[in-house]
């Protein structure tokens, strides 16, 4: 663990120290095969040196053209936190002992510009798009991280149901804008392992192939069905209850609906340029 943080100090020229909270003795790949998102935390809390460590970890992510384009936001004020929770109502992420917000960020760049008096000639969807992808690695970075010390995590895009909101809260700059917050903490429970598509639909080799999509995708209803079937059949009073209700119909009933249709709008105000 030692060389770890050593590591780390110097990636970073930080001073990062030791948790007291051991790193279990896993693999990347056994916390990568047997990945599960945490909706149930303990009351323990999780070490201020350790919350430190894995945003560090995460932030160790490879970035486009190393402009690191991303930064975490940790939630440590009460009155922001209780807020926080307000606005997401789950009781789950209430309970989480941390909340962190994953961020893009294409600010510092032009600020670069700025002070080395160049022009920034990259103003267009590029840039949006690294800094969005920037953010999603280091959150997935995050979640390795986080369960190779035996946390729990679940990240949340619910936060952009709120823009405005946790824009001021968060007072974000332009061309800075909330990816995804993350809840973190110790898992209470076990977790349920959530089946994926399968590989012949999902893995191509040489060409894009979907001749066999849509069998595949009923293959997977069907069997997802079987081993895991939904709690509840989403929107039942506009779409009915039908018999085999599977991933492909309750993600066509979940985006049948608008969902964050302000978000270009946003990201236009937060002065991208989208095309
Ligand atoms: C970018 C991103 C945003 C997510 N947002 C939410 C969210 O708002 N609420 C939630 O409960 N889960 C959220 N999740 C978790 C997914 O629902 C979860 O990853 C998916 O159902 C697969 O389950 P698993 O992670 O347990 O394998 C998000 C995941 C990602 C990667």
């Amino acid at each position: 663990m030692k060389k770890i943080i050593d590591r780390l100090n110097h990636r970073f020229a930080s001073q990062l120290t030791l948790p007291s909270e051991p790193l279990k003795d896993r693999s990347a790949v056994e916390v990568l095969a047997g990945h599960t998102s945490c909706r149930e935390y303990t009351d323990q809390p999780v070490s201020p040196e350790l919350v430190e460590l894995v945003c560090a970890l995460a932030l160790a992510a490879p970035a486009k053209s190393d402009l690191q384009q991303r930064d975490i936001i940790l939630i440590e004020d009460k009155d922001k936190r209780r807020r926080m929770n307000e606005l997401m109502r789950h009781d789950w992420i209430a309970s989480a002992p941390v909340f962190v917000v994953f961020c893009a960020n294409n600010r510092r760049q032009t600020q670069i510009h700025e002070w080395r008096q160049k022009t920034f000639a990259n103003d267009h969807l590029d840039a949006f798009f690294n800094a969005s992808v920037d953010a999603g690695i280091v959150l997935q970075n995050f979640v390795i991280a986080a369960q190779a010390f035996g946390l729990g995590c679940c990240p949340l895009s619910a936060i952009r149901f709120h823009l405005d909101e946790v824009n001021e809260m968060l007072e974000l700059p332009d061309r800075v804008f909330p990816v995804a917050g993350m809840t973190l903490g110790w898992p209470a429970g076990q977790g349920e392992i959530s089946l994926r598509l399968p590989l012949e639909a999902t893995l191509h080799r040489d060409r894009y192939r979907e001749e066999e999509m849509k069998s595949h995708i009923d293959n997977y209803d069907r069997h997802r069905n079987e081993i895991q079937p939904s709690s509840r059949q989403r929107y039942a009073a506009e779409f009915g209850e039908v018999e085999n209700y599977g991933w492909s119909e309750d993600k066509a009933r979940q985006y049948a609906k608008p969902e964050r249709a302000d978000f270009g709008a946003y990201i236009v105000r937060k002065g991208f340029r989208l095309e």
